[in-house]
């Protein structure tokens, strides 16, 4: 069939197929996928021009018909592969109903997946809302799912590069301003610790210096016993670091030389590429970019379920990834052709 050709051909043209997601992916070969991406539809709150899920009566009802295309992502899944979900909440009769943390509490409970993230899309703006008796709601969440403990992950695709370390009259400050020149002092005036301590702790500032100023760390912070307040908790039981700082009267905490990994609070601006009139919900690019980088290779292939206007297929394409994309509608389908350009080796095929 279409999928398994597709798999096999080099060409990284997304391949776009019409139809109900759950019975297209039946067709699908097991453990072909390297990384899943979608939103599906709102519980409830907009009819998309072909029907399709979260027209349900019954939220449960919703959940359930979700359940159902997760347990066949699981399948077409490599066993290495990461599934990311971004999925908004409901109000009936006021009360949100936390549609998001039911799903995920069942696809962990009932279909064994584990969640490694809870990431909070912060859209920085909210839309209107008239509400006079609660929040205005401005975030939503991207859950990151695998299937095993060990699981392809590149972090060194989506470390922020990490700003250059400067000499300045012989001595190296690091990229926020850590000379440890104030470390010297307070290691020289500490009441708490012993002599010995203090000259072991001047030792190894001054090689945590030259691995700053030799580019093997970016950063870093010095927690010295009686100075600065410590990033854990006081129990040494429950804390290693705890423990150094009692044994040794110091510890260095050390930032990583390729820059530091991404939060699990991303501001994104929602866009509006693909004008309203026509879709109603496309998520912005950059909430796909990072999860492609880090969880699909360079060779793997992406899939979206629900594609609406294609946009995890347009940054699959862009970076360079293989993708297929499913909807129900033909009309969205059409949409992310012309989004993507290119004429296509395979053109959108109806399942
Ligand atoms: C929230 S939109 C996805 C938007 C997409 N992320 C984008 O950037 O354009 C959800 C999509 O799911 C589609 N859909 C709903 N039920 C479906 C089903 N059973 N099978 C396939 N697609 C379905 C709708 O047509 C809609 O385009």
């Amino acid at each position: 069939m279409i999928v398994e050709k597709y798999i096999e051909n080099v060409a990284i043209r997304p391949l776009l197929i019409c139809g109900d997601s759950l019975e297209v992916l039946k067709l699908f070969p097991p453990n072909c996928i390297d990384m899943a991406i979608t939103s599906p539809p709102y519980w409830g709150k907009r009819e998309y021009n072909s029907g399709g899920i979260g027209l349900e009566n019954d939220h449960n009802l919703f959940i359930s018909s979700l359940l159902l295309i997760f347990y066949e992502i699981k399948r077409v899944l490599k066993p290495s592969g990461s599934f990311w979900l971004n999925i908004g909440d409901t109000y009936r009769n006021k009360t949100l109903l936390g549609i998001p943390w039911r799903l995920a509490i069942r696809m962990i409970d009932e279909q064994g997946w584990m969640l490694r993230n809870e990431v909070i899309w912060n859209k920085v703006k909210g839309g209107m809302d008239n509400s006079i008796d609660k929040l205005g709601n401005v975030h939503e969440v991207l859950f990151h799912f695998v299937q095993q403990p060990k699981y392809y992950y590149n972090a060194d695709s989506i470390r922020s590069t990490p700003k250059k370390a400067i000499i300045k009259n012989g001595t190296v400050i690091s990229a926020t301003g850590v000379s440890g020149i104030r470390y010297k002092r307070q290691i020289e005036l500490s009441t708490s610790l012993t002599l010995e301590e203090k000259t072991n702790a001047s030792i190894e500032l001054e090689k945590v210096l030259k691995d700053v100023h030799d580019g093997i760390i970016s950063d870093f912070r010095m927690i010295i016993r009686g100075q600065q307040r410590a990033t854990h908790s006081d129990r040494e039981k429950v804390s290693g670091r705890a423990k150094e700082l009692k044994i040794k009267g110091f510890y260095f905490l050390k930032y990583h030389p390729n820059g530091s990994i991404p939060k699990d609070v991303w501001n994104i601006i929602p866009e509006d590429t693909q004008n309203r009139n026509t879709h109603f919900a496309p998520y912005p690019e950059d909430l796909c970019k990072i999860p492609i980088l880090a969880t699909c290779p360079q060779n793997g292939i992406v899939l979206d379920p629900f594609m609406g206007t294609g946009t995890s297929m347009n940054v699959a394409y862009c970076l360079g990834r293989k993708s297929i994309g499913v909807d129900i509608s033909s009309e969205y389908i059409k949409i992310a052709e012309e989004r993507i350009g290119e004429p296509s080796l395979f053109e959108a095929v109806n399942a």
